[in-house]
């Protein structure tokens, strides 16, 4: 096979919906640090794969939580065989290495987290590390992104301006509708014809605002019905499976759900 046929390949499947893939690629040359925004399943972690195989970065992603601490991020002394070692975490590895480092939901990790990234996302690009007296500059090729979703967000736990002014902003939603259509035909192989009505079904979803739903059916939602429906089974079903009980707990907002599924597949 061609070698520029299996380089493609490699690269994530990611159809973009606006100038979001120059835009990151540009930050990137410029070296300046990126934040993703938006609802949950809607296509921020398979772009961030997306751009780091473009570009040719490896690509470290730290799933964020409550308990992050910065020193889960720098590396800390552990003892190893009688002796203690400093053993980089995450971040620093990327410092040190090059590549992308990516936060994801990071409104999460606590609030010492900020204290290491600012210096290293302003113009001065640098990682202090307190308990080894190192202070690291970031290669050229090192990128900083984080993302999270600003649906759930509560006053505790949203971004410090003086963390989110550092950082360009790209603003996520779900696809618009043909594009939808492309990614699921595509993530799937289930035709477009099929895809046409899933597609349409998520759009009155998400439409609906008396049902009090947290969040609206996201494309990994129908790209999950359309694999179960591509595996033989049937589109009511899998609607249900996919785009009902996901959603809500509520008998009410369920069964308003089925209504529309219905509408579509009956
Ligand atoms: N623009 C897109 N191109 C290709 N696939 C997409 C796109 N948008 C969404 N998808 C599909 O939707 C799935 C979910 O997307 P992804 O995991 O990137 O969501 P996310 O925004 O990171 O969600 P979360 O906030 O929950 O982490 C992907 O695995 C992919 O199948
Ligand atoms: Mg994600």
């Amino acid at each position: 096979m061609d070698a520029t046929v299996i380089m493609e390949d490699a690269i994530p499947f990611y159809r973009p919906s606006g100038n979001e893939c120059v835009l990151f690629e540009t930050a990137f040359r410029q070296g300046l640090p990126v934040m993703l925004k938006g609802p949950t399943g809607c296509g921020k972690t398979r772009f961030v794969s997306h751009m780091a195989a473009r570009l040719g970065l490896s690509l470290n992603t730290v799933a964020c939580h409550d308990d992050l601490t910065a020193a889960d991020l720098t590396g800390r002394f552990l003892l190893k065989g009688g002796e203690t070692q400093w053993v980089d975490g995450p971040l620093t590895h990327s410092v040190r290495q090059g590549g992308i480092c990516y936060l994801d939901e990071v409104v999460e990790a606590r609030k010492d987290v900020t204290v290491v990234l600012h210096p290293l996302t302003d113009d001065r690009r640098l990682l202090p590390l307190e308990r080894t007296g190192e202070l690291l500059e970031a290669p050229d090729n090192f990128m900083m992104v984080i993302s999270y979703n600003p649906g759930y967000q509560n006053i505790l736990k949203s971004l410090k301006p003086s963390t989110r002014q550092r950082f360009i902003g790209i603003d996520f939603d779900y696809p618009a509708a043909e594009q939808e259509v492309q990614i699921i035909c595509k993530e799937t192989g289930l035709d477009r014809m099929r895809c046409v009505p899933l597609v349409n079904l998520a759009r009155s979803i998400r439409n609906l605002k008396d049902l009090d739903l947290e969040e609206g059916a996201s494309t990994r939602l129908l790209v999950y019905c359309a694999t179960l429906m591509m595996a033989g089974i049937s589109p009511l079903e899998a609607a249900q499976a996919t785009l009902i009980e996901p959603l809500s707990d509520e008998e009410s907002a369920k069964e308003g759900l089925l209504e529309v599924v219905r509408a579509t597949f009956e």
